[in-house]
């Protein structure tokens, strides 16, 4: 199936990084695009900078906190006053939080979860009914590798990415012969704002090896929800890696990331 990607589009975490690039890579297939985060003044900029590329595009800048699901039950519902319905949705907003969970900051993770999972859930929640009912429509939902292989100082973000894995999956063949395309994103290291929010603790910088750009990531998402696949793993390290987790037998797993924990809190001693 391909799923058609145009008509009323919206993306949450459209301020920077990822969901930037994807406003940037689908304003010239929407009717209509609508950016959705918290910095308004993002958004107004990118919305002029998209306006400027094609004077055609109707841009709408809606800013909005997703750490809870009413903000985003009532964000959908006024954009479907306003513009009549939803045809894709790119469900990307999200945050994560590095270090040991003993020392995590817990409003912060709250949010995380808040975002990562309750907002994330609600975004989807309220747009499926009308394409079921039209029997069209398309949502892209961005996990992580961390949402397919575990991963030790990084607990709450990957449960949280792990929820977006198992969710994308039901709902995908919840909905399969309706007309409508589940996806999920999952990239490995993205060079974006996101390490600056999840404060790396431990001094490391990502090997350039593995990092591929907001660019790549948000393309190969896209090509991806349009052929309606069900996993995308942009770039071909990630790919690679997040992989060999995957096949790797859970018993060797858990020997591998015990190691990898404890050669992290060594680095914690040094960097602290
Ligand atoms: N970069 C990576 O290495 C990487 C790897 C795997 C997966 N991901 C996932 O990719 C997605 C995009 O992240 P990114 O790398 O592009 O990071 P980013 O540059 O930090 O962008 C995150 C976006 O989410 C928005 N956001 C965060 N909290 C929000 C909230 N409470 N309400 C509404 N919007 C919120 C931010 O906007 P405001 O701050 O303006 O609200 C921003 O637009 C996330 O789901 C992340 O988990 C990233």
């Amino acid at each position: 199936m391909r799923a058609p990607i145009e008509g009323i589009v919206i993306v949450t975490g459209a301020s920077s990084g990822i969901g930037a690039e994807f406003a940037r890579q689908l304003a010239a297939r929407a009717e209509v695009l609508i950016l959705v985060a918290r910095r308004k003044e993002r958004l107004d900029a990118l919305a002029d900078e998209l306006r400027e590329v094609r004077p055609s595009l109707t841009v709408a800048v809606c800013p909005c906190d997703l750490t809870d699901g009413e903000r985003a039950r009532n964000l959908v519902s006024e954009v479907v006053t306003r513009f009549g319905r939803i045809d894709v949705l790119i469900n990307n907003a999200g945050m994560g939080d590095i270090g040991p969970l003993e020392t995590a900051d817990p409003g912060k993770v709250d949010r995380m979860l808040g975002v990562n999972v309750l907002g994330f859930t609600a975004m989807a929640r309220a747009v499926v009914p009308a394409m079921v009912a039209r029997k069209r429509g398309a949502i892209l939902n961005v996990s992580s590798g961390f949402g397919l292989v575990p991963m030790p100082m990084f607990a709450a973000y990957v449960a949280t990415k792990h929820y977006v894995d198992g969710f994308t999956e039901s709902l995908r063949a919840e909905v399969a012969g309706l007309g409508i395309s589940v996806t999920q994103l999952c990239p490995g290291p993205v060079a974006t704002e996101f390490e600056a929010v999840a404060e790396n603790p431990f001094g490391l910088s990502t090997p350039a090896f593995v990092e591929i750009d907001a660019a790549r990531c948000a393309r190969v998402g896209i090509r991806g929800l349009e052929r309606s696949k069900p996993l995308v793993i942009p770039g071909a390290m990630a790919w690679l890696m997040i992989n060999l987790g995957r096949v790797t037998p859970r018993p060797v797993l858990r020997l591998f990331n015990r190691l990898t924990a404890r050669t992290m809190r060594k680095q914690l001693g040094r960097a602290g």
